[in-house]
């Protein structure tokens, strides 16, 4: 019911309100036959590549467990035993993981890696995350919202902190579903531009208002769900110390939090810095979802995964 057949999903650009939508329902599906220990192969012989210039918990045991789920294989390639770490092009290794498996995952740094990496694939690529997007994450987040929720009409979702990948792709995936969105971030760490025009553009056809602010409590008021992510993403390690200080003010906690709707959702992408971006009274508190949050990466990859490969 999508047509996403061979297609990349680099961003959520690439998936329309009604691609993310069936997806999301067929990602429900593929849960409850999970729970229900109902065998699904629908993926068997596909082989899928796992490549990471970063660490990662959830995105590679979740696209690897989903991937056996379904039937099918998942390769593990570290970029320090690829021959990409000795100098090997993106371009070849592209051609060539081409030949030998079905798609390809990856987590890199800047994102014009990863589509220089499509450029050359003759297979599909899928975002596992870079410097700009998360779009996996955002699949997983709206899924955890709507099970919630029933519904995405009227809602309103706050992200607190730093304006960088996880958000970006958080704020494309609520406006292209039609849900109020705001960012609260420093000054210096808005989203970027170009995606904040993306957004603004999507937003004017499904009616989502988008609000950027330095007020954390304009963010959060109202919020039918906050969202919070580290401070320091991965290759921003010596600014650590600095961003500290930062972003101090935007730590979620109970006297931000009361702002919101009192029946709302604490989410974090996860890795989490228990008394940096979130106390442990709110991330281990009655309204957090994270670890349902984080379940549902496995969900909606399978849910993807079929769209791309079967
Ligand atoms: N949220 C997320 O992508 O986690 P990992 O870095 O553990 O993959
Ligand atoms: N913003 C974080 C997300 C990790 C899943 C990072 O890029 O490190």
């Amino acid at each position: 019911n999508t047509n996403l057949k061979g297609k990349d999903l680099l961003t959520l650009k690439d998936l329309s309100s009604d691609d993310i939508m069936s997806l999301l329902e067929s990602a429900i599906e593929l849960k409850q036959k999970h729970k229900n220990g109902e065998i699904v192969t629908s993926l068997k012989g596909k082989t899928l590549g796992l490549i990471f210039e970063k660490s990662s918990t959830r995105t590679r045991v979740s696209f690897e467990a989903g991937m056996m789920q379904l039937g099918g294989n998942a390769l593990f390639l570290s970029s320090q035993d690829l021959q990409i770490g000795r100098g090997e092009t993106i371009a070849d290794t592209a051609r060539v993981l081409s030949e030998f498996i079905d798609a390809i995952m990856i987590r890199t740094f800047e994102h014009s890696k990863i589509e220089e990496l499509a450029d050359y694939a003759s297979i599909p690529v899928i975002n596992g995350l870079t410097d700009d997007y998360h779009p996996c994450q955002a699949l997983a987040d709206l899924l955890t919202i709507y099970e919630h929720k029933k519904s995405f009409e009227g809602l309103k979702v706050a992200y607190v902190g730093d304006g960088n990948n996880v958000a970006h792709s958080l704020m494309i995936a609520c406006a292209k579903m039609g849900i109020d969105i705001s960012i609260g971030c420093p000054d210096g760490y808005e989203p970027k531009d170009f995606v904040t025009a993306y957004v603004n553009e999507i937003a004017a056809t499904t009616g989502a208002k988008v609000t950027i602010t330095k007020d954390p409590v304009e963010a959060v008021k109202n919020a039918d769900a906050i969202y919070a992510d580290v401070w320091t993403s991965m290759g921003q390690e010596e600014e650590a110390q600095q961003r500290l200080k930062i972003f101090a003010p935007y730590q979620v906690n109970e006297e931000l939090a009361a702002y919101a709707k009192s029946d709302y959702l604490f989410l974090h992408c996860l890795p989490a810095h228990r008394e940096e971006e979130v106390t442990a009274s709110i991330i281990d508190g009655p309204n957090s979802v994270v670890f349902q949050q984080a379940g549902n990466r496995m969900h909606v990859q399978k849910a993807l995964l079929q769209a791309i490969l079967a």
